[in-house]
């Protein structure tokens, strides 16, 4: 399995990392084959959400974990909180402490490996996620720290107060879902891709050393779906099932390594709950695509190219 360093740490962790969002679409057997099958690919990288399937989804994670036979030690967990679903994002010290009691009692672990902020809270207090964080660190309760959704400029506000080093920020790629890689193209022009909507997430995440966790990396929208095999996207399929037919894999490997072929050494959050896909998908982790591949799967999406 390719593996990249975590952040500014030393810690080599898998390329692909299981996202367990849908964690629950399995039952307890199903999810501890699973999570067997995960880590016998040298998956050992999970990432939840206190929201996931609302609390559900880590509940079934740690009973599984049991009956797997898995050691939790062996593992690197992260989970997420400061979403409160339909209501409002809270970063304020009292929920992010609460929500990591609630996040470690439903694993049934002692410590989280590293703990994110969901999605941006508009009422943010940087000093407030300092005093949580530093609270975390010192107890024992989370070892490395990180965000989600975030563009450079709420990065910094954090960094103004928190000491801990942000180790990874979660985004949205895919080969549909490209704006960061966009705008980075289409510079100092007037097309729709050329707008900085992000305050250039990809580079300010490379000059920092912060990792991108690509989150949904085959679907298209908002969670609209999957953009293989949909008649939506005819040209993206072509171009794409003829280079997985040049490397004999299928086209989730493909575009599983239009995502790894990036210099950003990104962590892909894989979401398949289906053991025969995640086998698809560790073989786009030893695809190096070549220049002229990755910039056609890109142009086949409906990218542009000055
Ligand atoms: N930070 C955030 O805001 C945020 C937001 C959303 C998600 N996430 C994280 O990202 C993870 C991945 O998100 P996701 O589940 O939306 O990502 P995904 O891997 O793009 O989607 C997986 C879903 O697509 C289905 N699928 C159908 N055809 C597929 C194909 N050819 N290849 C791959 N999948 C196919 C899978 O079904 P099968 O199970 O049948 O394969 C599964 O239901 C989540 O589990 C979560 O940990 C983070």
């Amino acid at each position: 399995m390719k593996t990249i360093i975590l952040g500014k740490t030393n810690i080599s962790v898998p390329a692909i990392s299981i996202g367990c969002m849908r964690l629950n679409s399995l039952d307890e057997k199903g999810a501890a084959e699973f999570i067997n099958h995960a880590v016998s690919r040298g998956l050992n990288f999970f990432d939840h959400a206190d929201i996931y399937g609302d609390g559900e989804c880590e509940r079934l994670f740690s009973q599984a974990l049991k009956s797997s036979g898995v050691k939790r030690e062996d593992l690197f967990i992260e989970s997420k909180c400061g979403i409160v679903p339909g209501v409002m994002y809270d970063f304020s010290y009292e929920h992010i402490i609460n929500s990591v009691d609630g996040i470690l009692n439903r694993l049934q672990t002692e410590y989280l490996d590293m703990l994110l902020l969901h999605r941006p809270d508009a009422l943010v207090e940087p000093e407030e996620v300092a005093k949580a964080f530093d609270e975390l660190h010192s107890n024992g309760k989370v070892r490395y720290f990180g965000v989600s959704n975030m563009n450079s400029g709420q990065i910094d506000l954090l960094k103004k107060c928190v000491t801990q080093d942000i180790q990874a920020n979660q985004l949205q790629l895919s080969v549909t879902n490209s704006q960061m890689i966009r705008n980075g193209l289409e510079v100092n022009m007037t097309t729709e891709g050329s707008l900085d909507r992000d305050g250039g997430i990809l580079n300010y995440c490379r000059l920092n050393d912060i990792t991108i966790q690509a989150w949904s990396p085959f679907q298209y929208g908002f969670f609209e779906g999957v953009f293989l095999n949909n008649d939506k996207f005819p040209k993206l399929n072509e171009v794409i099932n003829s280079i997985a037919e040049k490397y004999s894999v299928s086209n989730t490997a493909v575009a599983t390594a239009w995502i790894l072929r990036h210099p950003a050494n990104i962590q892909m959050i894989s979401g398949t709950m289906n053991k025969s896909r995640l086998d698809e998908i560790c073989k786009g982790t030893d695809i190096a695509l070549t220049r002229e591949e990755w910039y056609k799967i890109y142009l086949a999406a409906g990218n542009m190219l000055p």
